[in-house]
């Protein structure tokens, strides 16, 4: 089967050091009082370097190392993830870009004007990732009070629109959510590709959403078994919808080194300094990224409660759940040596991983070792991403 491989740029600053010590690049790490030393400028808006220069580092840096895309996570605390893909599309040649975002954020008809002008600009290079909020509090926050379910609806809904404003110039549709009285793209937009649809979350009602419009269904890395399920359940589900070559991504750090131990010593680092900053066992990722259904892994962690030690925390071989305990979202990486990475690429590959989102730390550093040493041993395998429905087929109107 083919395989695809994005990375991941830190849209919340970069974590080499755990977040907020003033080591790290960027401001996001400046901490008041504390002379940082960390690459970039002095965090003065207006400055020669800013914290989206490091970002386009990264992002050369994954295109020059064959990467051929890389998502953007959204999160209320980040840089807006759509917004960063505008201004890194033009210094990139063929790098996708993996834009997150709620239907809440914005309205159909102007998701498409974005998106069409974005996919003309740039040889439609824009990726959607669908999230419909993991917190009730967040959802609050930003003044959204419509419940869990019922966000997955609206999401649908919001895909059937946005389908049909893609694909007809006069478009009607009377839905709970939304409406439209003849809108759509018109030439010269309407010459662009909807872009490719990714969405994640493993409620119930996520995996209905997920079977029912996505291309590519993203995970966070579990044990191999439980990854083989979660396919084999969604599988059913878009079957029912016609979709049988519904897709699957993956998102995993890594931890990759020449040798085993020096991917285990990097590893022991991380936990180390969490030890010295009280910051163990704080739970899996970040609140956005958590599922209505707590990973295996994740209910393991209170028998851990305590652990310093890096061999604890391994799930299976070299994928290794220590990122989770220390609130380092996704949560797990692949910890070993260039070949033992391969090896596990190989094994998620194998039970139907397509597209895997592999980042780690340094970003920068870790997409020249992935892109010198794990990716080149896929060079024959590798496919690019594509719609599993031309967009042009959309004809949705009621
Ligand atoms: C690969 C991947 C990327 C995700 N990116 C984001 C993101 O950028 N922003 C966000 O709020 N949630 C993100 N999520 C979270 C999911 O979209 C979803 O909201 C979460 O898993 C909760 O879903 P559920 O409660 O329906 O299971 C991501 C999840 C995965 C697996």
């Amino acid at each position: 089967m083919g395989i695809e491989f994005f990375t991941r740029l830190p849209l919340h600053g970069e974590t080499e050091y755990l977040a907020g010590d003033p080591r790290n690049r960027g401001d996001w790490s400046k901490v008041d009082g504390v002379e940082n030393t960390g690459a970039v400028s002095n965090y003065d808006v207006g400055d020669d370097f800013s914290y989206i220069d490091y970002l386009s580092q990264i992002a050369r840096a994954a295109e020059i190392n064959g990467f051929g895309g890389a998502l953007m996570v959204n999160a209320p605390t980040g840089e807006e993830p759509w917004t960063v893909c505008s201004l890194l599309a033009r210094e990139t040649k063929k790098l996708n870009y993996v834009t997150a975002f709620q239907p809440y954020h914005f309205s159909p008809f102007n998701a498409v004007q974005s998106a069409a002008t974005y996919q003309r600009a740039t040889g439609n290079r824009l990726v959607w990732n669908i999230i419909n909020g993991g917190s009730e509090v967040l959802q609050q926050q930003i003044g959204d009070s419509i419940p869990h379910d019922e966000r997955y609806d609206r999401a649908s809904e919001f895909l059937d629109v946005v389908k049909g404003f893609w694909a007809n110039d006069s478009f009607h549709y009377k839905g709970k959510y939304y409406s439209a009285e003849g809108g759509g793209l018109k030439h010269p937009l309407n010459k662009a590709q909807l872009p490719i649809i990714c969405t994640a979350g493993s409620s119930i009602a996520a995996r209905e959403f997920a079977a029912k419009h996505a291309d590519y269904y993203l995970m966070r890395a579990e044990r191999p078994d439980e990854i083989a399920e979660l396919i084999a359940d969604m599988r059913q589900r878009a079957a029912k919808y016609g979709r049988e070559n519904i897709k699957f991504g993956m998102s995993v750090d890594t931890i990759a080194r020449r040798t085993e131990q020096e991917a285990l010593d990097e590893a022991q680092r991380f936990l180390d300094e969490a030890a010295e900053k009280q910051r163990l066992n704080i739970g899996a990722a970040h609140a956005g990224l958590r599922s209505a259904r707590m990973l295996s892994f994740e209910n393991e962690y209170s028998e851990k409660k305590g652990s310093t030690n890096v061999h604890d925390f391994f799930i299976h071989k070299n994928v290794w759940s220590g990122f989770g305990y220390i609130g380092i979202p996704p949560g797990v990486a692949l910890v070993g040596s260039y070949d033992q990475i391969i090896e596990r690429v190989k094994e998620y590959n194998d039970i139907g991983i397509d597209l895997f989102f592999l980042a780690g730390y340094p970003h920068l550093e870790e997409a020249y070792r992935l892109g010198e040493y794990v990716l080149p041993y896929f060079k024959a395998q590798r496919e690019a991403l594509h719609p599993l429905i031309a967009s042009k087929q959309y004809d949705i109107a009621l």
